[in-house]
Parts: C-alpha cells; sequence; structure tokens
C-alpha cells in the first residue's frame, strides 16, 4: 500500500508517503537561502511522492519569526520558484511538490526555536499581531489585536493572492495551515476565540473564517486544483476543540469541495496533555477517513515502514506524513522499500548504494 499511487483530484502521486511541511526558519525578509535550496533538493530525491513546502506566510505580519519563508511579494515569488525548479531538477518526474499557506496570528512575531520560541522582546524589532480576539497565546506573549472585518477581508485577499502565485510558481497541490494553533485555528477554537460577531461563539459562527478563506482561494484557482487543508483532530483540552467539532468542521469542508485533509493537533495552548507516542494521532485521522470521503493523511510519529503499511493497508488513512523521521534519514523511504521488497527509482549516481 505504501508504495501504491494515489490520487489528489487530477493529480497523480506515486506513492503515499509525504514529507511533512517543516519550518527551517531561514529565510531572510520571507526569501529563501541556500539553506532551503539544500534542504529542498535532498528531499526533492527522497523517493516521497508528496514533498510538502514548509508553512509559507501569506502576508509579512503572519510569519512566525523574522526568519519565516513568505509569499507575499515579487521577491518572495521568485526565489521560490528557483527553489522549487532546483529541487524539481533532481527529483523524480513523478514526485509533486505542495506548498502550505499559513498566517501565524497571535503566534507570529516569536523568537526562532533554537532561540527561545518566545514573543520577541522590544530589541529584536518586534511586530503587532492580530488574532480573532485579544488574547494572548500564553503569559509574556504578544497581545494580539482582535482583527477587524477589514483585516478578515484583508487575509482572505491574501490568501487568495498567495495561491494564486503558488499555482503560478508551478506547485501542483496547496494546503491551507488550520491547525497548530495559528491564525485560522485561532479563529475555530473557543479556547481562543471569544467573538460576539458573526465569527465568533457557535461552532457555525467560529468555522466561518476558515471556511472562507478555504471557499476563496478555491474559487480563485482552476477548477481541480488540488486544494486541501491540515487541521485539528483535537486540542487536547477540557474545552478545547475535541473530535466531535473538527468532524463538523471537515465535513463542511468536505462540501465545499476540499480534495484532503492532513490530521494533526494541539498548538493552540501552551501545555495541553498530548499521549505522545507511535502513532498518537492516528485515530484522529481515521475517524475523518471513516466519516468523509476526502483524501486523508496521518501524521505525527510514523516512522517504521512496516506499522506504516499496516495502518494504510487497514484503511485507519490514505496516506502518511513524516516531519523529524525525514531529518534523520533523508533516505527513508528507499530503506522502507528495501524492508517491504519494492522496487523504487533512485538517481543512478547512487545506485550503488548498500
Ligand atoms: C523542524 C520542524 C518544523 C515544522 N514546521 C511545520 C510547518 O511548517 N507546518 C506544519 O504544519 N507543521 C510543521 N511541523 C510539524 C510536522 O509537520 C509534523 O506534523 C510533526 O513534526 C509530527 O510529525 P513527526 O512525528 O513525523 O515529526 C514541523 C515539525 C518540525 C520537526
Amino acid at each position: 500500500m505504501l508504495f501504491s499511487p494515489i490520487k489528489i483530484s487530477n493529480l497523480e502521486i506515486p506513492n503515499r508517503i509525504v514529507v511533512a511541511p517543516m519550518c527551517q526558519y531561514s529565510a531572510v525578509d520571507g526569501v529563501m537561502t541556500d539553506w532551503h535550496t539544500q534542504h529542498l533538493m535532498q528531499l526533492g530525491y527522497s523517493g516521497a511522492g508528496l514533498v510538502m513546502i514548509e508553512a509559507t506566510a501569506v502576508e509579512r505580519i503572519g510569519r512566525i519569526t523574522h526568519h519565516c519563508v513568505g509569499l507575499y511579494n515579487d521577491f518572495c515569488k521568485k526565489s521560490l520558484k528557483e527553489t522549487l525548479q532546483k529541487a524539481k531538477s533532481v527529483a523524480t518526474s513523478t514526485t509533486t511538490f505542495g506548498i502550505q499557506l499559513a498566517h501565524a496570528g497571535r503566534k507570529a512575531s516569536t523568537q526562532r526555536p533554537w532561540e527561545g520560541r518566545k514573543s520577541l522582546t522590544e530589541e529584536q524589532d518586534p511586530w503587532s499581531t492580530i488574532s480573532a480576539s485579544s488574547i494572548p497565546f500564553d503569559d509574556h506573549w504578544h497581545i494580539p489585536h482582535s482583527m477587524t472585518k477589514k483585516d478578515i477581508e484583508r487575509v482572505k485577499m491574501k490568501f487568495v493572492q498567495a495561491a494564486i502565485m503558488s499555482m503560478e510558481i508551478g506547485f501542483d497541490l496547496i494546503e491551507i495551515h488550520g491547525t497548530h494553533g495559528y491564525l485560522l485555528h485561532q479563529f475555530l477554537s473557543s479556547i481562543s476565540n471569544k467573538r460576539t460577531d458573526e465569527y465568533g461563539g457557535s461552532l457555525e459562527n467560529r468555522m466561518r473564517f476558515p471556511l472562507e478563506v478555504f471557499s476563496d482561494v478555491k474559487a480563485a484557482l482552476p477548477e481541480g486544483f488540488p486544494l486541501g487543508m491540515r487541521i485539528t483532530g483535537t486540542e487536547w483540552e477540557q474545552d478545547g476543540i475535541n473530535e466531535s467539532e473538527a468532524l463538523i468542521f471537515a465535513q463542511n469542508l468536505q462540501k465545499i469541495g476540499c480534495h484532503y485533509l492532513c490530521v494533526s493537533s494541539g498548538g493552540n495552548t501552551p501545555n495541553p496533555k498530548i499521549p505522545i507516542g507511535p502513532h498518537y494521532q492516528v485515530h484522529l485521522a481515521t475517524i475523518m477517513k471513516k466519516n468523509t470521503d476526502m483524501v486523508i493523511r496521518a501524521v505525527g510519529m510514523i516512522t517504521d515502514p512496516v506499522n506504516a503499511d499496516k495502518l494504510l493497508l487497514r484503511q485507519e488513512a490514505d496516506m502518511i506524513a513524516m516531519a523529524r523521521a525525514f531529518l534523520s534519514n533523508p533516505r527513508w523511504v528507499w530503506d522502507a522499500a528495501k524492508v517491504l521488497k519494492y522496487d523504487i527509482p533512485v538517481p543512478p549516481q547512487y545506485a550503488r548504494r548498500l
């Protein structure tokens, strides 16, 4: 199963293995650098059927850090296009590439993980952040501005503009980042959304902004262009998004033409109680798989090829994404093919590997 092809809308993907989006915090004012070139070239020939490019901010204030990739001007667009072309030049012709479009909302203007991951201090050139409500992520984090209707319209337009640029650059697929506590997630969750207008309160109202972003992007792309969302299966909190709210959101996404979901969790609160362990989020993907008709991607500590293959065979998900496994072993797919006795093309330069 792991090495069987799959379609997302009209996109043929040669196998079920996805490189999960991974921020590299190595850009300069939204523009990719040599670090991204080597990172994405290496992952380009990894053998994964789909390589996702990291969370890419649709506007400058939507970056998590000063060093996040963006797609909000021609410099960003040019760098993404050149990097994608380089990655494609070493990948097999069937490898597909997707981009994750994001807005960090109240989790913007922070330090890189290796610099502390806290809000930028006055000396670190911070910027004002926005969110559904004026509630900070944690103590000592920036207090975001509650978005006005004008902000809401602007951010929707920014997602649309970034999606059009992504298509022009040559990406095969677009993913909207709807989880990990970033802006769309902040609207969906009653923990971070205390609005009293039509964008807050009931689940129907809290879903409104993420669904509007999705449908505006969808309407701007050619018919059938592969488009999905990364969503929150649960926030692992008493009063947060749980499995049933997540499913209702997923079903609404399906109604408006969502082709696939990647089901993740948490990220909107500082200390969620997550039962971390192998496959700890797979059951959340399975809920979506059983109750929707979209292509469903599972993610989270999936590292063993035999177990990954089994979860697909048991129809718990349609695809698997991996992040950290690819950081420790960019040849994971080649090794998995050996374990599962499957023949896959590798670059001829490396054909004599052991
Ligand atoms: C270095 C790093 C950067 C990440 N950046 C992103 C990102 O840009 N977008 C996103 O949705 N998830 C991001 N994640 C989360 C991963 O995509 C993935 O969901 C998570 O690491 C769990 O999968 P794993 O156990 O295979 O690593 C990142 C994870 C890592 C380790």
